[in-house]
């Protein structure tokens, strides 16, 4: 297979697109027949401080390409007449063919075209191979390793990672002893590349997502970064023991939430699903949600919009407005100046939200009854 033909009603994740083609590999075909590919997220040991952009795209440079070998996109290939100046040149019908010149300093330059390729299908040898591959990455304590499918359908986009992943990944490894030893509630956790990072910190960790295929995704993926968390119990696949369900309602401090406000009724599920909880916890709880706001051209409004967005927005303030005297909810953004420990483009349109949902105490209401009825 020389090429993978990516249909335009797919998606694929920037943080795929980004990422250099030589770590991009097809490794398998899932159980449904998408190809899976690997890839390799290193985790900084000293987080970048992420006002100074350039010192991290030059480290970025350096981990994608460290034998400094990296090839070079055609369009970077046409830029060498040692001015800089593009010569144009005409295509095989004679017309002109102009190539786009990589902006500088833009956080996009320098990135290698995905090019995937099917390096092994699954036979003993290569079985081999991938243990001797796990145990390399097992003794690189800061690397993280997801399987993850590219160009999916907007029903399997938690089979991809998203930059919101990486940006809440990032909060997480700025502030660990805030998540230190508590108890955590993943939703949306797709390939699970979050929770594998907050386990590195909290005790416990309820990775949570909907759909087979993708649950079985997460678990190889926890699985293969094993090296980074402690071993969950095995039990029944996918389903939660009547002691999970308690410990999850009497334990869990963290509630996190990671780009999945895209659709306006799924946005609605997580804030049924966010408020139900918090109100039904027995402790207070805090919510982060982290996602990317998007620009969209509607024929409908005849302009570029960001309707998931504005949505995202008309849902926080309702929960912030709700006074049903069981909880209350403070609602605030989180400010990105925190450090960036993984390589992705912190682009402007990220957003970190902090929800923190105090219960009202109960004894009030009753003593407000006790006084109505004396
Ligand atoms: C764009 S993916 C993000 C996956 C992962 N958190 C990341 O950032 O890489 C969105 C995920 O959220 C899940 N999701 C969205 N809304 C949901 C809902 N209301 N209930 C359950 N899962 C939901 C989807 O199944 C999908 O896996």
């Amino acid at each position: 297979m020389d090429q993978i033909a990516f249909h335009h009603d797919t998606v694929l994740s920037d943080v795929h697109m980004h990422l250099p083609g030589a770590r991009h590999l097809m490794t398998r075909l899932n159980s449904v027949g998408q190809p899976v590919f690997v890839s390799r997220f290193k985790v900084l040991v000293e987080g970048h401080d992420n006002s100074d952009r350039g010192k991290v795209l030059d480290q970025k440079e350096k981990l994608n390409d460290p034998q400094g070998d990296t090839k070079t996109s055609p369009c970077q290939d046409e830029e060498k007449d040692g001015e800089g100046n593009v010569e144009p040149f005409l295509d095989e019908d004679g017309d002109l063919d102009v190539p786009h010149r990589p902006r500088e300093n833009s956080a996009v330059g320098g990135r290698d075209l995905v090019c995937p390729v099917i390096l092994k299908q699954s036979s003993p040898v290569i079985e081999l191979e991938e243990c001797e591959e796990e145990e390399e990455d097992r003794c690189s304590e800061g690397v993280l390793r997801i399987e993850h499918t590219m160009a999916t359908t907007l029903e399997d986009v938690g089979k991809q990672v998203w930059r919101g992943a990486l940006l809440l990944a990032d909060f997480i490894l700025s502030k660990p002893e805030l998540f230190r030893g508590s108890t955590v509630l993943e939703l949306g956790a797709g390939t699970g590349l979050t929770s594998i990072i907050m386990a590195t910190t909290a005790t416990r960790v309820y990775c949570t997502d909907v759909g087979e295929d993708l649950l079985r995704l997460c678990k190889r993926n926890i699985s293969l970064n094993k090296h980074k968390t402690e071993p969950a119990d095995a039990g029944v696949e996918f389903s939660w023991t009547e002691e999970e369900v308690a410990d999850l309602y009497d334990n869990t401090r963290f509630i996190v939430a990671a780009d999945v406000c895209y659709d306006d009724d799924l946005t609605d599920g997580l804030f049924r699903t966010l408020y139900r909880l918090c109100s039904s916890f027995t402790h207070s709880c805090t919510i982060f949600i982290s996602l990317e706001k998007r620009m969209n051209f509607t024929l409908r409004h005849m302009d570029v919009t960001c309707q998931a967005y504005n949505h995202f927005r008309r849902c926080l303030s309702q929960l912030q407005d709700l006074s049903d005297g069981r909880c209350v909810f403070r609602v605030e953004q989180v400010p990105l100046s925190f450090s960036q420990f993984l390589l992705y483009e912190r682009i402007e349109q990220l957003e970190l939200w902090k929800l923190s949902a105090a219960l009202l105490p109960l004894v009030d209401v009753q003593l407000d009854s006790d006084l109505l009825s004396s």
